[in-house]
């Protein structure tokens, strides 16, 4: 397979951990470029579930090599703790994991600021995962973060933390936040350290040294294209570049080793946390949700719910380069009599087939609406495009002219047997 990159194409939670672990079959290698662990991957083999946070969706299967890059962010306790749950499923652990040394780390004031600046933002809050994934990029970008290459070395890491905790125990003293104890992170870190020592590397050079012996590598893409730092719905965004550019700079890979991008996205829309979401309807979110769908997987919130914006789809193509287009969650529409789908925005008088910049503009954006007949037939036992009713091909066809990218995955259910490849 060819290097691809592999991103959101809404708001998040497009069901990227499955057609990750889809397309792993065909990869070498696959790489977490940025976020941390508020992202949520869900994989189903057979029976089983698996949710993954930082760990790459690729090490679900054997022989796979996988990399967390350096522009994610890693709360180290979190991570240990999500190595030993899969390895208690029985997920084989060791020389198929490699850290980046110059991953930033997250810390507990780090999410103590997060949920005090949710808390002092009141109604305007941002809806974080309060995994202090903003504050932890903070540091990095004011040249004060920690990273993994100081936490495996011990007498460094001591004075820095030591520092650390006392200033930000000052400015949660201002939050009238408890204070951090030093010696409890401390302890906790240095432990977590001691375990993930044996991966940690210089991963750069090591996908470039992969690279050379031709090895083909996966992209995992976290969160969304609307929730990038610069191209989302700001301020209602993660801190990380989510978009396509993010794989290049999260992993040290540049963008002439790049052979494809893939959008994933659902049949429909989804968003947790706030911020805008013009075809927002509370119907299809009653629906979705009495079906026990649509529960975040990082923080079990209820998914926000409507119509497929293809607006925002569009735009996502534009600044990702989707070159494909993976659509999961059809099977999520099968029982609908009528299905519609946002062609252009409403703002004022005028009619507007982008998405604005301007935060309150975009929340005055009223949904221009084309209508599609439903199949309303069930579509989960599906395996190929032939198969598929008429009305749901059209459907699938539709979306995907509208977002200006080649349809090749249809997901008509969790498993990996229930993926349709165009
Ligand atoms: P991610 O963050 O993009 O990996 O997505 P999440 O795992 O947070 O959320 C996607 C949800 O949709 C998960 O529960 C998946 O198991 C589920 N899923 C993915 N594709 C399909 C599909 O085609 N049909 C159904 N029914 N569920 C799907
Ligand atoms: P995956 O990879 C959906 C959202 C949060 C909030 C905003 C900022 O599973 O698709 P943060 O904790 O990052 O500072 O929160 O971003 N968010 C996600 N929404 N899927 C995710 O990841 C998300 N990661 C963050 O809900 O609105
Ligand atoms: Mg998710």
């Amino acid at each position: 397979m060819a290097n691809t990159i592999l991103v959101g194409a809404q708001w998040g939670d497009e069901g990227k951990g499955k057609i990750i672990d889809v397309l792993t079959e065909e990869a070498d290698i696959v790489v977490r470029t940025q976020g941390g662990n508020n992202a949520g991957h869900t994989v189903f083999i057979g029976k089983q579930k698996y949710v993954l946070h930082l760990v790459p969706s690729g090490i679900l299967r054997q022989g796979k090599l996988c990399v967390i890059g350096n522009g994610v962010v890693i709360d180290p306790v979190g991570l240990v703790g999500e190595i030993e749950g899969l390895v208690a499923l029985g997920i084989k652990i060791d020389s198929n994991l490699m850290i980046s040394e110059t991953a930033h780390l997250v810390f507990p004031y780090h999410r103590e600021i997060d949920a005090q600046r949710e808390i002092l933002k009141g109604k305007n809050k941002i809806g974080t995962t309060k995994r202090g994934i903003g504050p932890a990029y903070g540091d990095k970008a004011a040249r004060t973060g920690l990273r993994m290459i100081d936490l495996i070395n011990p007498s460094r890491f001591e004075p820095m933390l030591r520092q650390k905790i006392k200033e930000n125990n000052e400015i949660l003293k201002a939050f009238h936040a408890a204070p951090l104890s030093f010696k409890k992170v401390h302890d906790a870190y240095r432990a977590a350290g001691d375990k993930l020592r044996p991966f940690v590397t210089n991963t750069v050079v090591k996908l470039h040294e992969a690279s050379r012996r031709k090895a083909s590598i996966l992209f995992e893409g976290a969160q969304g294209t609307f929730l990038d730092i610069d191209h989302g719905t700001y301020p209602f965004v993660t801190s990380s570049n989510t978009t396509a550019g993010g794989a290049c700079t999260g992993s040290g890979v540049p963008p002439n080793r790049m052979d494809r991008v893939v959008g994933v996205m659902k049949a429909y829309t989804t968003r947790v946390g706030e911020g805008p979401l013009p075809t927002e309807n509370a119907e299809i979110a009653d629906m979705l949700h009495n079906m026990g769908r649509e529960f975040g997987a990082t923080t079990g919130r209820a998914r926000r719910c409507g119509w497929f914006d293809a607006v925002a789809t569009r735009h996502a193509t534009m600044v990702n380069g989707i070159d494909e287009l993976a659509v999961t969650n059809l099977d999520g529409l099968d029982s609908l009599e009528t299905i519609k789908v946002c062609i252009g925005y409403r703002y004022g008088s005028l009619r507007v087939d982008y998405v604005p910049n301007d935060i309150e503009t975009f929340s005055k954006c009223e949904p221009i609406y084309a209508e599609f007949q439903g199949w309303k037939t069930p579509t989960d036992q599906v395996k190929q495009w032939k198969q598929l009713p008429a009305k749901a091909r059209s459907y699938l066809k539709a979306i995907a002219e509208l977002t200006d990218a080649k349809l090749t995955i249809a997901s008509v259910g969790p498993s990996r047997d229930q993926t349709i490849f165009l």
